[in-house]
């Protein structure tokens, strides 16, 4: 544990360190792809331009330092990261690359001010954080249902709306049994890329008798063109093969009889129509709100799909809200259609999930109640 003048040391440089903390992240990332570049094979790149990530992981690192006597009290956000890092298999190893380039991150912008006393402390403080991660990652390595990446065979590609595809895969080894809210992570080499690219995608049946199903939304077009999504549109066709590492995520289904609220925006319905299937499947009784928000009906995916499962629960209320001629849902919908004191589960974008979790919060619901998943780093949409 950290003696109490590092940890005053840490206290007192947290502010200053926020303050810079877009100036660290960026120099921290210049620093360590030139020193490692076969971490460019983990990191997503567009991420890394658009910001959202970098903020992220040193956001993390500063919030983590505030919390430095008591790291249980972040344990829910590590148990989240800690998904995420296994399912791109960062391992131990990783860590001191990591604590290292922060370290000279913080000298630099501090400059004279990052005397031997402040690097010391941060080097500590980083290293009971550190290790606070790979402690909770490893439980996740020995639970997970296989270890790397392994290889699969797409059995079926289909569209499901005019911009999304499901794939289903199957691998030479019994499937385990998934958990709707859990995601699968791909590994490619798109055509005149140096480097692999790593990609989550939420498993969209818990029915894995004819392998796992995921559907892919191509995202953005030209220069915004998302590079694995439109890969695998365009070139990943029945008979290829694609590299997996085992479902992860805590974006699951808790046991209760309060009335389930199903929200999803566009492709963020993946994860929430295999939690409609579970849910029908294990406890049809239980009162069910589905509500789901797309451009228009050309855009809206597992339509048929969701209305057959629908059927199946004994109380079920739908609202399908088509955002080319009807309000986004606010405050004013949730309002009306929700009942406050349900569980609801969200997904979405990440511009989505901040406008629901709003209305949700404005609406009076309860944190506790709230369970979501955003479609890039979650770090974004909640604060430690
Ligand atoms: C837990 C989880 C589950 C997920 N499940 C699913 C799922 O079930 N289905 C699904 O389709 N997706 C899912 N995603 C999202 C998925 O992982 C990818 O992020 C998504 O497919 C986009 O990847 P990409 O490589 O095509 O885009 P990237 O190249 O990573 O680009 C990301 C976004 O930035 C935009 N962009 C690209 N270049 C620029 C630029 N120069 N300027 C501005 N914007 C730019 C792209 O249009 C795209 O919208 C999930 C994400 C998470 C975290
Ligand atoms: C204590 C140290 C670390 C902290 C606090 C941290 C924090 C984070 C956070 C908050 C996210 C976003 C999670 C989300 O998407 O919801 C993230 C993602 C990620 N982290 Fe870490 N991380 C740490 C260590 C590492 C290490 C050692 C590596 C590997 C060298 C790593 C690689 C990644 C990658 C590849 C992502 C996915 C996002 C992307 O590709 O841009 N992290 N981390």
């Amino acid at each position: 544990m950290l003696d109490q003048q590092t940890k005053d040391i840490i206290k007192a440089t947290i502010p200053v360190l926020e303050q810079h903390g877009t100036t660290i992240t960026q120099t921290f990332y210049k620093n360590m792809f030139a020193a490692h570049p076969e971490l460019l094979n983990i990191f997503n790149k567009t991420n890394q331009k658009q910001g959202r990530q970098p903020m992220a992981l040193a956001s993390t690192v500063l919030a983590a330092a505030k919390h430095i006597d008591n790291l249980g009290d972040i344990l829910p956000h590590v148990m989240q990261i800690g998904h995420k890092h296994r399912a791109l298999e960062i391992k131990a190893e990783h860590y001191p690359i990591v604590g290292e380039n922060l370290l000279i991150a913080i000298k630099e912008v501090l400059g004279d001010a990052a005397t031997p006393e402040i690097i010391d402390a941060w080097a500590k403080a980083y290293g009971v954080i550190a290790d606070v991660f790979i402690q909770v990652e490893q439980a996740m390595y020995d639970k997970a249902a296989w270890q790397g990446f392994k290889p699969f065979k797409v059995v079926n590609k289909r569209p499901v709306s005019d911009s999304i595809v499901e794939f289903t895969v199957t691998a030479d080894f019994p499937l385990p049994k998934v958990e709707a809210g859990q995601y699968i992570t791909v590994r490619v080499q798109p055509k005149g890329e140096e480097n692999l690219s790593l990609r989550h995608y939420s498993i969209c049946s818990v029915d894995t008798s004819t392998g796992l199903k995921f559907a892919v939304k191509r995202e953005g077009t030209g220069e915004r063109k998302g590079l694995v999504s439109h890969y695998l549109h365009d070139e990943i066709q029945v008979g290829d093969t694609l590299e997996f590492t085992a479902p992860a995520g805590d974006f699951l289904l808790a046991e209760s009889d309060k009335p389930l609220v199903l929200v999803s925006g566009g492709v963020g319905i993946t994860p929430v129509v295999a939690m409609l299937e579970q849910q029908v499947n294990q406890n049809p009784a239980r009162p069910i709100y589905w509500v789901h928000s797309c451009f228009n009906e050309k855009n809206h995916a597992f339509k048929a799909e969701v209305e057959t499962l629908l059927e199946k629960a004994q109380h079920a209320v739908a609202h399908i809200v088509y955002t080319e001629n009807a309000p986004r849902i606010d405050v004013n919908f949730v309002k009306q259609h929700l009942p406050q004191g349900s569980d609801v589960y969200l997904c979405g974008s990440i511009g989505f999930m901040e406008d629901v979790l709003a209305a949700l919060k404005e609406s009076g619901w309860a944190e506790s109640d709230i369970h979501f998943e955003p479609f890039g780093p979650k770090m974004s949409v909640v604060s430690v």
